[in-house]
């Protein structure tokens, strides 16, 4: 059998389990199985250890060890170097390998589109924030980072090198009007969970684009807020998805389709 896992801590409501051993299953993978395993910081070695050992062929890395988990690979795939953050892991010509298929997940969900000359504001600097900070470097006109501990904003501007695109905000304060308001904080996961922000100038601006990487519930009260002011909105449903097939392409060699069944496993 070849087992596949995906790490982290709290990982109860991680839905990959379901959507890669459907795509095992769809693609007549009898011999691959997909588990989530609560994991402590100390267990990474040996998680690592039974890669190198082929008794795991790959390894899903989420929230917190997106970057506790690089000491204990071999080599980084570009994204997963710039960011720092790795959520995808297995072992090629005898090397384990550290991938990150967030950042093409975020940015194939909004369609590739160009961001050129755009105005981005992103909340929160967790683990994913890096990702999406990435996806808008080469294009966006600005990228605002703003955090409840502005230390850790602060860092995440610190990995990248056009460091003059990037400006942090104190939480709460208000800048100009942007073109996308990102919500990459953990608020809303919890169904009655608020962001205590306020974003009325945005009333009626139905070209700005509120995106939540939430997925689960479908609508945070940030998403919404948003949809009652008359913005766009988005969750993380086509993120999620998205970076799973890019997972699995780098595993199998194969890229699931996502169907409405595929969808609809992230809903149960
Ligand atoms: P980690 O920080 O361990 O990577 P995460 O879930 O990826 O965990 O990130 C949590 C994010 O949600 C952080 O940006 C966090 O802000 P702090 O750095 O100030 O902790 C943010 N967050 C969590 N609860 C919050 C709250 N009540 N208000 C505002 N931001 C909050």
């Amino acid at each position: 059998m070849k087992k596949y896992l995906v790490i982290g801590n709290p990982i109860e409501h991680s839905f990959s389990p379901n959507l890669h051993n459907y795509w095992f299953k769809k693609h007549k993978l009898k011999d691959c199985f997909y588990e989530k395993m609560k994991i402590e910081e100390n267990d990474l070695e040996n998680i690592i250890d039974q890669v190198k050992n082929d008794e795991i062929q790959g390894v899903n890395v989420t929230v917190p060890f997106k970057r506790d988990i690089i000491p204990f690979l071999d080599t980084l795939d570009e994204v997963a170097k710039a960011t720092m953050s790795v959520n995808t892991i297995c072992k090629i010509n005898n090397k384990i390998w550290g991938y990150n298929t967030d950042v093409s997940g975020f940015k194939e969900s909004l369609n590739n589109q160009n961001y050129k000359k755009k105005k981005i504001f992103i909340l929160g600097a967790g683990g994913v924030t890096p990702s999406v900070v990435f996806c808008f470097l080469n294009s966006a006109e600005k990228i605002y980072i703003s955090n409840r501990t502005k230390k850790k904003a602060e860092e995440i501007k610190r990995l990248f090198s056009k460091k003059n695109q990037i400006e942090i905000v104190n939480w709460g304060e208000k800048k100009e009007t942007c073109d996308i308001v990102v919500n990459t904080t953990s608020v809303g996961l919890k169904n009655n969970e608020k962001l205590d922000l306020d974003f009325m100038n945005y009333k009626g601006k139905d070209d700005v684009l509120f995106y939540d990487i939430i997925y689960n519930p479908e609508e945070t009260d940030f998403l919404k807020k948003a949809k009652l002011r008359g913005n766009n909105i988005m969750n993380g449903k086509m993120m999620f998805l998205m970076q799973a097939q890019n997972a699995f392409k780098i595993w199998t060699g194969i890229s699931p389709k996502i169907d409405d069944e595929s969808i609809k496993l992230l809903s149960l």
